[in-house]
């Protein structure tokens, strides 16, 4: 068990605030919902499991109201959050410049708030504290790692070096946005110098580290992480969220004509009428489900209505209706949407829709 009483955590969720089209779902990516609850509250409950108390959350001017109104002060999960302003994105190490009077010389986690990763942080900072480390880095191998920052490390496991979004990787290893550092971090950020698209990157200042001969370890996540902003990553998001996480709950209404099987969760106030619901799916507060067929790995957002159709693995956000569709799968439905079958069809709809369109098919 790992004493984390000490150790506090700062949550980046500042950046440039842009949209993930076609969804104008929130300028805050950290707020689009996996599973119908927000990415930030899946870091948080991260966070909380650890035993951390200490929460700093950067946020920017032009998303932070929503960030603050959404995830409130901790104490739904016991912990306590101070929101920090950034005023302009210049980078990751910059927001740690930013929280510097919060951050004192405690160790802390640093986590990316638009990351999702698919176990707790307690090995990682059982790791920390076990090696003396001034930074613990996460790596996963991917297939695109000219997108990411990527490390280069020796046969035994040893970091050669980190570089930021590398034209000409050195290996497919990419830095998953969840760190762990000491206060030497600060000094190290003191040396980085803006990087060529002009921010302060904090892989540089790990490499700083790394130059000056201080303890940097790594740990291979052996468990998934999602990138979330694209449509493909939100309905990968989607499924194994609600695969490895939701359990059967139904606090909504289901009458008699409904048959509900497996890991199925029903908000509040949501109703379910001659309809057959197969978990893993959740059902979010105030939705309505008639006549239908819901089959797994779906998330209907609040206030949906769903009437006469077959929906299988999808992500269906809050408001929108769906009516006579003889089936639809693997679709993107944004907020306040509308997909309503006019003539009949016996195709499968494969569907990224943004917020407050029509469809007639
Ligand atoms: O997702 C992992 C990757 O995250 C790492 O592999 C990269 O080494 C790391 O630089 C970072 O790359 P991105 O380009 O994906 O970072 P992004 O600009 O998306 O920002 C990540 C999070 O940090 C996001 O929630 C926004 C927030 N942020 C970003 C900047 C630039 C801030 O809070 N302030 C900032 O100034």
């Amino acid at each position: 068990m790992s004493l984390t009483r000490d150790m506090k955590a700062l949550v980046l969720s500042g950046g440039k605030g842009t949209r993930l089209r076609p969804l104008t779902y929130t300028g805050a990516k950290q707020l689009v919902p996996i599973a119908n609850r927000p990415i930030l509250a899946y870091v948080f409950d991260n966070l909380a499991k650890a035993g951390i108390k200490d929460v700093g959350v950067i946020i920017s001017p032009e998303t932070g109201d929503e960030i603050r109104q959404t995830m409130g002060d901790g104490s739904n999960w016991g912990i306590k959050v101070t929101y920090i302003l950034q005023a302009e994105p210049k980078g990751l190490a910059h927001a740690v410049l930013t929280a510097a009077d919060f951050l004192g010389d405690s160790s802390f986690v640093m986590y990316l708030g638009d990351n999702l990763i698919g176990c707790g942080i307690e090995s990682f900072i059982d790791t920390f504290r076990a090696s003396g480390a001034d930074a613990v880095i996460l790596l996963k191998s991917v297939k695109n790692p000219q997108s990411f920052g990527v490390a280069e490390v020796d046969a035994n496991g040893k970091i050669l070096r980190l570089e930021e979004k590398p034209k000409e990787p050195r290996s497919n290893l990419a830095l998953v946005g969840v760190y762990i550092f000491s206060k030497e971090i600060h000094k190290a950020i003191g040396r980085t110098r803006p990087s060529a698209r002009g921010e302060l990157e904090i892989t540089d200042a790990i490499q700083d580290l790394i130059s000056a001969g201080r303890p940097v370890q790594s740990h291979l996540l052996d468990t998934w992480w999602l990138d979330t902003g694209k449509k493909d990553d939100m309905l990968a998001a989607n499924t194994v969220v609600l695969d490895e996480w939701f359990k059967r709950d139904i606090r909504g209404q289901v009458d008699e004509k409904s048959v509900v099987t497996g890991r199925v969760t029903i908000d509040k106030g949501a109703v379910v009428k001659n309809s057959t619901l197969r978990g893993p799916i959740v059902i979010g507060e105030g939705a309505v489900v008639e006549d239908s067929f819901i089959g797994p790995f779906t998330s209907v957002g609040p206030s949906t209505v769903i009437r006469k159709s077959i929906i299988e693995h999808c992500v269906i956000l809050a408001g929108a209706e769906i009516s006579h569709v003889d089936r639809m799968e693997d679709s993107l439905i944004g907020r306040n949407a509308r997909v309503v079958k006019c003539h009949h069809k016996h195709e499968a709809l494969r569907l990224m829709i943004g917020d407050d369109s029509l469809v007639e098919v």
